[in-house]
Formats: structure tokens, sequence, C-alpha cells
């Protein structure tokens, strides 16, 4: 049943199939003849980017001024659901000031591996708290009548390769670890459009795959908004329409356009499946529409969201380590301030979310405004290496003066940026370097750690404070000195482990990998599921963060309906406490994680007062999927409610029996022995494929490339001439890389399928075109050159007489 019949039995074949592209980068089509507006578009998670004037989708040109928040990271590690929603109502606030219909985010994929490039971006290793965070942005940007689009559906979760790379998955870890979070948004905050990723699952691209838009997102989920593209993700548009993608972004021209109606025409495409995805999309841009008043303007916000971005920041903080209570320091206590990121902030991340913001607050300007005494300031390294003997001397100078030395370190802005993963977990060498020569000479070092995801801390025994300030927004170096001078407590929890060392992640050798394929070999075990079943010890484990006063649970009381304890602050400071619940099955026929969180609190304690927590059951409480069954089962038995203030600190626990099915799959301890055990770092073929149920290939080798093969495939390429190009084009990505300023346009094309030429240039190529780029490319130059001049003008005439056509059919009906 279509809501907008009536409009849609008025538009022609043609206007419904131009409909579901784009009109430019960053704007759909409007149809004035019928009340359909255009919707703009703009990127979101932590702040907006409207590109007013020259427009690309990396971030590379200006965009209007705004405000720039935490990023994901540093919020999931507030775990505090309603400064999501807060965070949201101002995204949502900034939205309608500059005009923007669709806020592209949040981003929510789950952080499989610390080297992921655009971890920053996401919220969590666990889908729950992932789920509840975004849910609660959903909410507060939907809330001022703008839409959400949480991104990217789904399994995205490395960046190389990121467009054409194909997540290999078994059901029950895509159910259970990587859909849950989307599962939790969706349902609970019911976002009006959903952006799919660019890559594949299971062979199918996830913009034209019916198990997740189809039978997963739409039928299960209820999900009724519209879904549209990443940039440049389209691949088969007649596909995508059959199977529930709506919107391809940005402008494929009129190429996807003549595809749809040829497909119809030829009997291979339902027109009432175009009827169904333009109904979709009418329905976005009308809900939109209504709420469209103009909004508050900017400067009227931005001193009230640079408030809540500083709030935001303290809430989002994780002090790691505090020994001899060295934090917070007294007023009047002498500090020496040290390092490049004290100078020159680093509190967000590269790429599509850049925010351009003129009110980035500076750790000096605010040890100025404390009570501290600020007796110098020193640079210490350079963020992106090197050896600096007079730099490094000058601070070394300083912390010999200094009573307590801040020094600021952190990942430089070239390791966590869109399109790029890591290759290690490490600091720069410098930096450790710099800290282990200021230890020599004053043993009080507070570390300051600006990054987007975990970094290896091998060197903490140099410090007496690590405070994980993520990267934490325009007002994030004002935040940080509120904690130092404990003006605020530190209230941050980590959303994600610290592992000791890169080689100890379950997916260690199977993320990232050259080839076209992404195998999720350690299926279940992320994070934290890892480390507590095989036991591996941690840096720092999952919810960890400490406060500056101390906390006493009891009295723990259980139903089926949930848990309630006590919580009592026993220290002489009010603080912030996240009491978290972890459910464990005891018997586990079916493989389990050793403990699953379900539920958290985030509760301020006054010194002396008590607080009584409830934390309820939800249907996620105890489920599986059973994947023999294809549903979500509960393991009839015995269950553990841990109550922790992390995952190894478990204060109160006690035990509830539950009903449910035999917990009886087909592969069991026999087939999967490792999976069992929880010990997955190295699982080999065979048993991968009987999780899998099923065989995967890869193509390797010299080949024929096609359109789905990246630019950077070229390396594999018959001819010379296109190896030779690829060679020139590591070359200069490799030089940009080098001297800190990584080439994000580079980048981008290397990791790109060669059809998204055809998607990404607004109809100047159309796909016919890329199967003559793919002819020169496979060694046929000449025969390419010949057959694509007379395509690029017919392409352009045909798009021309589109355009001509569309106008005359508004002009009939207006
Ligand atoms: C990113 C998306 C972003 C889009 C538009 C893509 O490259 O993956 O997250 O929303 O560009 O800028």
């Amino acid at each position: 049943m279509l809501q907008y019949e009536d409009i849609i039995k008025q538009m022609s074949l043609e206007e419904k199939a131009v409909f579901l592209t784009g009109k430019s980068v960053w704007e759909s089509r409007d149809f004035p003849q019928y009340g359909i507006p255009s919707c703009f578009f703009a990127d979101g998670p932590h702040g907006l980017r409207k590109q007013a004037g020259a427009a690309d989708h990396l971030g590379l040109n200006a965009s209007e001024e705004a405000t720039c928040f935490p990023t994901a990271a540093a919020i999931a590690n507030s775990w505090d659901i309603k400064l999501g929603e807060e965070i949201g109502m101002a995204l949502g606030r900034e939205a309608r000031s500059q005009g923007v219909d669709v806020v592209l985010g949040p981003g929510l994929n789950i952080k499989r591996n610390p080297l992921c490039g655009r971890n920053f971006e996401y919220f969590s290793e666990d889908p729950y708290l992932s789920g509840k965070m975004a849910a609660g942005y959903i909410k507060g940007i939907q809330s001022q009548g703008v839409a959400a689009c949480p991104k990217h559906f789904a399994v995205n979760n490395q960046e190389r390769r990121r467009m054409a790379s194909d997540s290999i998955i078994d059901e029950r870890t895509l159910r259970e670890i990587y859909l849950t979070g989307f599962e939790i948004a969706v349902t609970e905050a019911k976002p009006r459009t959903i952006m799919s990723s660019y890559n594949r699952i299971n062979g199918e691209y996830a913009h034209e795959n019916t198990h997740l838009l189809q039978e997963i997102l739409r039928q299960e989920w209820g999900f009724e908004g519209a879904v549209v593209t990443d940039w440049g993700g389209g691949n088969d548009c007649v596909k995508a329409v059959k199977n529930g993608g709506t919107l391809e972004m940005p402008s494929a021209g009129g190429d996807s356009c003549r595809q749809l109606i040829d497909a119809v025409r030829k009997g291979e495409l339902d027109e009432a499946d175009i009827d169904t995805r333009v109904d979709e999309l009418i329905r976005v841009v009308m809900e939109i529409s209504d709420h469209h008043e103009a909004g508050p303007e900017m400067e009227e916000l931005r001193e009230r969201h640079h408030q809540l971005a500083k709030e935001a920041a303290c809430a989002a903080a994780v002090l790691l380590k505090n020994e001899g209570q060295i934090l917070p320091l007294q007023p009047q206590t002498k500090v020496g301030v040290i390092g490049d990121f004290a100078e020159t902030p680093r509190y967000q991340g590269a790429g599509s979310s850049i925010v351009n913001t003129s009110m980035v607050d500076k750790a000096a300007a605010a040890f100025s405004q404390s009570q501290l005494e600020l007796i110098g300031v020193e640079k210490g390294f350079e963020r992106n290496g090197g050896q600096y003997t007079y730099l490094k001397e000058r601070a070394v100078h300083l912390a010999q003066e200094a009573e307590v030395v801040i020094l600021y370190l952190g990942l430089p802005e070239t390791s966590e940026t869109e399109g790029v993963d890591r290759s290690h977990m490490r600091l720069p060498d410098n930096q450790i370097e710099l800290l282990e020569e200021l230890a020599e000479v004053n043993p009080n070092i507070v570390v300051v750690l600006s990054a987007g995801s975990a970094v290896e801390v091998e060197w903490q025994g140099r410090c007496k404070a690590l405070l994980y300030a993520g990267l934490c927004g325009e007002a994030g170096a004002g935040a940080m000195v509120e904690i130092i001078t404990g003006k605020a407590d530190p209230a941050g929890r980590l959303s994600e482990t610290y592992p000791h060392k890169l080689e100890d992640v379950s997916s260690y050798h199977y993320f990232s990998k050259e080839g076209g394929n992404a195998e999720y070999r350690e299926g279940i075990y992320v994070g934290y599921r890892y480390f507590e079943t095989a036991g591996v010890p941690v840096a720092f484990p999952f919810g960890y963060g400490l406060s500056y006063t101390r906390f006493e649970y009891c009295d723990l009381q259980l139903d089926q309906k949930g848990v309630s304890f006590t919580i009592a602050n026993i220290g002489d400071r009010d603080g912030w406490e996240v009491p978290q619940l972890y459910v464990a099955c005891r018997e586990r026929r079916i493989f389990r994680a050793a403990k699953e969180l379900k539920g958290f609190e985030k509760i301020f304690v006054k010194s002396g007062e008590k607080k009584r927590v409830t934390i309820p059951f939800d249907d996620k409480t105890f489920r599986y999927f059973n994947a023999d069954t294809d549903q979500w089962e509960v393991e009839a038995g015995v269950y553990e409610i841990l109550i922790g203030a992390n995952v190894r600190d478990i204060k109160l626990s006690a035990a509830i029996e539950c009903e449910g099915s035999e917990g009886i799959v087909k592969c069991g301890k026999k087939e999967l022995p490792q999976y069992y055990t929880g010990k997955v770092q190295d699982i080999n073929d065979q048993e991968f494929l009987q999780l899998l149920g099923r065989t995967c290939e890869e193509e390797r080798g010299r080949r024929v490339l096609a359109e789905n093969n990246t630019v950077g495939d070229m390396r594999y390429a018959k001819s010379g001439i296109a190896r030779w190009v690829c060679r020139r084009l590591e070359h200069l990505m490799e030089k940009k890389m080098k001297a800190g300023k990584p080439d994000l346009n580079l980048i981008f094309v290397s990791s790109m399928p060669f059809r998204a030429i055809a998607k990404m240039t607004e109809g100047q190529v159309n796909m016919k075109m890329v199967g003559h780029i793919l002819e020169m490319v496979n060694g046929h130059v000449l025969k390419g050159v010949v057959k694509i001049v007379p395509e690029y003008f017919r392409n352009r005439r045909e798009n021309r007489a589109l355009e001509r056509r569309l106008a005359e059919d508004h002009n009939r009906r207006s």
C-alpha cells in the first residue's frame, strides 16, 4: 500500500526513475509540480559539514562554520545516552539553521580492530552500547524536524578497499555483533533514512542486499524510511531498486534512470518496485518539509553549543591512571605544559566528517585561566615524527622547573583518517622518547592523550596520570583543564578495550589484508568478548575508568524483570559512576562469549550519599542467534548476572534460571573446536567454512579487470601501462603520507571501483564509458579510445534530452 499513491500515479516512469538518483552532490531531485521539494544532505556525525561552495564529499573544500563536538568514539566513553541526544539536538538545530534536511550520521560500525582508520567516528566494540548511543543521537537530530541517516549499514569495519571489499561473515556473528547496534538504533529511534555501506556482505553489495535491506531492515525491524547509498556506492541500480535500496547519491546523471526504464520495458524490473522506492523517498521528503520553518541563526547557537561541546568533552574523558592521586592538582601548582598537541590540539579526525570551526580552545589559554600557575609551554616534538634536539632540550628544561608536567601526546592526523587503516597501534617514537627524557628529570608527569582509537600504552609506567581525551571537539582543551584541576570529575569509561599490543587482538591475522575479501574469522569474539573468553590480559579493560572518588556496590536484588542494587559514594568528593550489567551463560551448550554487556546506567552520586540503580532486562538480555533455525532464541539454563565497574571488575553477582530452547546446533564442539574455546586468532579454512556453512573464493594474480575492481587493482592488470599508472599513484600517495598530509582524493580514487567513475561524475561518464576505460586498462588502449569518444557525446546528448523532457513535463503540469 503506497502512502503517496496519488502523486506517484501522476508521475511518469522517467520522473520516478530519475527521482531515485541525486540531483547534485548533496541534493535529491525536486518536483515542484507534485509538491515534492528536494532534500539537502550534509555530513554531521560530530558537527555539520554543509558545503556551500564547491562540493566534494571528502571534506577537502570548505564548509560553513559549525560546532565541532567530540567524535562518536569520545562520546561513547561518556556512556551517557541523554548526552548523545543533546548533541543530536544541537546538530539538528544547526542543520535547520543552515537549511540541511538530512544529517549523515551517526556512524555506528563496530570497532572490530583498533586499526580501522575511521574508528574515531564509531562508538564502540560493543553493539549494545553503540546502538543505545546512536539511538540517542538519532532521537535528538530528528526532534528538530531533520532526518538522521545512521551509517554505514553494514559490516563496514575497515578502510582498505572499503568501496569494493566483500565482508565474509557467518549469520550469527552478523546478527549478534554487526547488526544488533543498528537494530537498536532503528527500532528505538526510527531514523527516517539509513546509509548503506560501500562493501559487499557475503557477495552482495549492501545497497542491493535483499537479506539486509528487505528481510532484516524492513520486515524484521519495521524500517519505513529510505535507504541511501554511501557517496558513489551505487552498483547495479536495477538490483538495488528490486532489493530495497532507495536513493543513489550523489547524482549519477541520466544513466541510472535510463537503466531503470530499460529494465522495466524489458520486463526485468517491476514498475511496482520503482513505485515502492519512490514512495519511501517521498515520505522522507514530505516529513521533513512538514517541519520546515526557518531554524535559529547560527550566531545564536554557537556560544551555547560550544558550552555543550565542553560539557560533552568533560563527560567523555577517561582517567586511565592516577598514581598517588596526583590528580586533581592543587591550586597554585607550578605546571609546565608540553607537546605539539598542547599548541595545536587534535580534536577531530580527517575525511568526510571534518567540521569547519573557528572556536578551538587551546590548552595554554585554559591553564592561564585556571588557579594553577602556568610556568611555560613547549612544543617538545613534531607530531609527524622526526628528532628535533632543540625542541626536546627546551621541554626538558621546562620540566626541570615545573612541579608537574602536563604532557600532551597523541596520534597524528595521518594515522586516523577516512580511507586508510593504521598499520600499527603505537604512538610515534619521538613522543615516547620525549616522555622518557622528561621522566628522568621530573617524576610528576600527567599525560593527556588525544587519539580516536586505542593505542599501545607500554610507556604508561613513565607517567603518574594518564587522561584519555579522545578526539574531544573544539572545546576539549578547556574541558581537560577542568578535570586536571578537579572542577569536573572524570566521568568517562572506556567504550573499547586497550589491549597490551596489537598482536593480542582477535582479528590480528585477518584484518585489513590484501585481497578482495574481509574475512570475519574471529566470529563473535570482538573486543572484550575475545579477551574475556580467551583469557588474554589487557592494558585497560572495556568499561574501565577512574573517578576522583570511590564507590561501593551492595544490596543486589534480582527478579525476572531485571536487577537493582545500591551504589554508595564512600569518597570525599562528588562523582560519576557507570555501573554495567554483564550476562554470562553458565552451561554454554552453544559457544558464547564469557560475558556480554546487556545494560548500563550513568549516575552522579554526592560524597557520602547512596543511590539505588535499576537496570531492566530486555529482549536482548539472554538471546543468541540460531543460524540453523534462523531466529533469535534463548538457551535454557542458568545465567550469571554480573554488575561491574568494568568488564573485569565485577562487584556483585547472582544467578537466574531462564527457560528456552535446548541450544542444539548443527555444528558443535567437534566441528568448531576453537570457537568453543574462544581462542580464535588462528581459525583454519576448514573451521571457518564450517562456521559459514558455505564456501568462499577469492581471485588472485594478474587478471582482466572489471567494473568492480578498484583503481588500485591496476597493479594486477594485464596492461603494463595500467600497472605503471598504478605504481605512480601509489608513489604519490606514499609521498603525501610521509609528508604528513595524506591526499584523501588519491586515497579515495585508489580504493574506488571503476564503476564509481560513473557514479561520482554527475552524469559526465556512464557505465558504457567505464566499460571502454576498462578495455584500455586491460590492454586494448586503441579500441577503448575509439569507442569512448562517441559514447561521451551520445551520453551528453541523452542527458540533455532527459533534462529537457523533465522540464517540459514540469511546465505541462504546473
Ligand atoms: C563516507 C560517508 C559520508 C559520505 C558523504 C563517504 O565517503 O563514507 O560517511 O557521509 O562520504 O560525505
